[in-house]
Order: structure tokens, then C-alpha cells, then sequence
């Protein structure tokens, strides 16, 4: 590698160079550079000696890090640091006297200094309303499994699909195939199905001998799935096979929105529903789940993480003797709101529909329908929120890489 060629980056992505290095200072323990839009930014010397591309840093094979910083013979310092002809950081570390470069574009979209919200989401998460007429954002799948894996005509159909899923909870690809079992080669576009004692893709249809409500005729309260698990499955997939009975329609609630909702006009049940820990229990005849956990999860940035809510998967709530009441009280104001018809879609599935939803946000249920009325089959499957996570930030790679390419 020489100075006129850009250096390598710490991992598998495309920087593009938005802005060059204009000016470079340091001390000891920091480098401090200027870009040419005038945007000052700090690197510690520590920060930067970890994050180096080179074969004494990272793997090269692997792109994953081999350095082992306390094995340094001392704290890294800076004694040179300048741009080279390439428009690469170069900086020579002692005690080490090791001469390291970083590519602007990486350093550029690293440039901590400058964050406002490093952890932010991929997409900005919108909550939403329903009400008559509303429904989910539906896409044109037809051709999805035609196209080549990682191809663009692959990200032209996925990629708005996964903005949506990612910012509202929720998307309808229409046109798919609908043959028995193809869930999996559509899932496996985005990533790996979890499994789970139901299978790996499961049929909703009634059947005797049903070791779910869902695979019953009756109509199913707003809930998520498996809230029994230590980690809830992230995302659910329900696919249309056949859709010829009468009623069965599918209703979907934004979680986020009502629990916003009950933040606004109660918060004091909001606080109780975000500490109290409830009981989820799904005691079938082979399979024994139970988790405790809050109702409604916040992350560490104050954000709404998850709810966990399917009234018909509650065990008996074991929690301070003080807490019951205002913990019921609470539940009853939370499932009043879920009632409220301005909060849900209503739609009837499709054969060659698919229905992506976040389930640790949106909440699904079913009218009930009559069972000998026709044939109302769907199959699903779960996956973790991480899976379209991944997938998502492969897209937006891709695109880093083709900006990359024409600049080239
Ligand atoms: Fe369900």
C-alpha cells in the first residue's frame, strides 16, 4: 500500500469522501482535524491506534480485530501526523513507532466528536394512527424470488419494504407465490427464520386438537407473540395461501402509538406499565414457557423498545402486594385504549399476500370467522429484528458502494 492509494478500512464497507482533509494538528493524545466544509473533529489517540485497518490491527481475511490493546508496550501517543498525497490520515504511534493510515471517508462517518445520536435508527420510527381507509404501505412483490440474491432488482423490491417495516412496524408485499412452504426461499431474502415449538414456519388455519387459539376459529385479542420468551420474536411474517371464508379479517395496532397515547393521557399508568413486571406464561401440554417481564420496555435512550402484551398468555401476576391494584388499574386503561378503534387497520389478506410486522411493537389480532365457510390458510414465521436490521444496512452499503464506484 502506498501514499497515493487510499488505505483500508476496518470492515467490509464503502466510504464515500464527502469532504477532504484540509488540516491536521495534534498532541500526544489527540489529532485534531479540519475538513474542507470547515468541520473540526478530535480523535483520541487511543481511538484511533484500536481502529486502524492494517494487518497489525484487523484480520485481513476477516475484516475482525486482532489487537490486543493492553498488550501495548504503553499508551499509544502521537509523535507525527500529517495528510498524505492520497488525502489519508497518516499518524505514527510510539512507543510502537508505527506509521498507520485512515481513509477519510471512514474516519468522516466515525467522527464521534461531532455525533449527535450515534445509536440512532436506521429509519426514523414513525408511529401511526388507523381508522377506516387506513391501511398498511404495500409494495409490488411479484418477482422477489426471480430476481438474483443481493441483486439491485432484489434491493428495488426489498429495500422500501425493510424502510417501512423498520419505521413503522409494518409492511404488505402483494403478488407472491402463493405454493405451500415458499415462505421460507421469501424469508431467507431478508434472513434466517428463528424457530420456535411451533416450527419453523407454522400454519394459521383451524385444526383440531389446536395447541394455540390461533389455530381456532375464534376471534384473538391484540397481542404479540410468544411474550413468553426471554426475547420475543422481533418480527413475524404471515403469508396468504388461500383466503375464502367469511369474516376473519386481520387487525393491526401500532403498540408504539398506543402506549405514546397512554403516556400523553396517563402517565402514571404509563410508569406502572414500564416497572411492574407481569408474568407471560404458555403452559401447553409438551412445552412449559414463562417470563416476567414489564409491559411496555424503554431503551437506554428513553425510547420505546418493545410491549409485550396478549392477554390470554398472562400468568398470574406475582409482584409486590402494594402494586397490584395500580397494576391492574393500569393494564385496564392500557386495554381500553387498545379497544379504540382510531388506533386499527382492518384488511383482508390475499393469496400471495405477506404481511411483515414488527412484533415486539405492533400488536395483530382476528376477527373470528366461520370455519366451514372456505379455506383461510396462512403460514408464518419469526425472525429476529437484528435480520432486517443487517439486511438494511447491506442495502445501504450497497448504495455507499455504487456512490464509490462512479466517483472512481
Ligand atoms: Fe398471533
Amino acid at each position: 500500500m502506498t501514499d497515493d492509494t487510499l488505505p483500508l478500512t476496518p470492515d467490509y464497507d464503502a466510504w464515500p469522501i464527502d469532504a477532504d482533509l484540509d488540516a491536521v494538528s495534534f498532541t500526544p493524545r489527540l489529532v485534531t482535524v479540519r475538513w474542507s466544509d470547515g468541520r473540526v473533529s478530535r480523535y483520541h489517540s487511543i481511538w484511533l491506534r484500536e481502529n486502524a485497518g492494517d494487518e497489525t490491527t484487523v484480520n485481513p481475511a476477516t475484516r475482525e480485530r486482532i489487537l490486543d490493546l493492553s498488550a501495548l508496550p504503553a499508551w499509544p501517543e502521537v509523535v507525527e501526523a500529517e495528510i498524505d498525497a492520497a488525502g489519508a490520515l497518516c499518524v505514527t504511534f510510539a512507543p510502537e513507532d508505527r506509521r498507520l493510515r485512515f481513509h477519510p471517508g471512514w474516519l468522516r462517518a466515525n467522527d464521534y466528536d461531532n455525533a449527535t445520536d450515534p445509536e440512532a435508527p436506521l429509519v426514523t420510527v414513525t408511529t401511526w394512527q388507523g381508522g377506516p381507509g387506513e391501511g398498511p404501505d404495500t409494495l409490488d412483490a411479484s418477482g422477489l424470488l426471480d430476481t438474483d440474491p443481493a441483486s439491485a432488482a432484489e434491493e428495488a423490491i426489498l429495500a422500501p419494504a425493510l424502510e417501512s417495516v423498520l419505521g413503522k412496524g409494518l409492511v404488505r408485499l402483494r403478488g407472491l407465490p402463493t405454493t405451500p412452504g415458499s415462505l421460507a426461499a421469501i424469508a431467507q431474502r431478508i434472513g434466517p427464520i428463528r424457530d420456535t415449538n411451533f416450527g419453523g414456519l407454522f400454519n394459521v388455519k383451524a385444526k383440531p386438537d389446536p395447541d394455540s387459539n390461533a389455530y381456532t376459529a375464534i376471534a384473538l385479542p391484540p397481542h404479540t407473540d410468544l411474550p413468553t420468551r426471554e426475547y420475543h420474536p422481533g418480527l413475524q411474517m404471515l403469508h396468504c395461501l388461500e383466503n375464502s371464508v367469511e369474516g376473519g379479517q386481520a387487525v393491526m395496532l401500532d403498540g408504539f402509538a398506543v402506549a405514546e397515547a397512554l403516556r400523553e393521557r396517563d402517565p402514571e399508568a404509563f410508569a406502572t406499565l414500564t416497572r411492574v413486571r407481569w408474568c407471560y406464561a404458555n403452559t401447553a401440554r409438551t412445552t412449559d414457557y414463562v417470563w416476567f417481564e414489564p409491559m411496555i420496555r424503554l431503551d437506554a435512550r428513553g425510547e420505546l423498545l418493545e410491549v409485550r402484551i396478549a392477554d390470554f398468555l398472562r400468568g398470574p401476576l406475582q409482584t409486590a402486594f402494594e402494586d397490584v391494584e395500580p397494576a391492574y388499574e393500569a393494564l385496564m386503561t392500557l386495554q381500553r385504549l387498545l379497544r379504540d378503534p382510531a388506533f386499527a387497520i382492518r384488511f383482508t389478506y390475499a393469496p400471495g399476500d405477506l404481511v411483515i410486522f414488527d412484533n415486539r411493537r405492533l400488536l395483530h389480532a382476528r376477527d373470528a370467522f366461520e370455519g366451514d365457510s372456505g379455506h383461510r390458510w396462512l403460514q408464518g414465521c419469526y425472525m429476529e429484528r437484528d435480520e432486517i436490521r443487517s439486511r438494511y444496512r447491506m442495502v445501504q452499503r450497497a448504495r455507499r458502494q455504487r456512490r464509490v464506484s462512479a466517483t472512481v
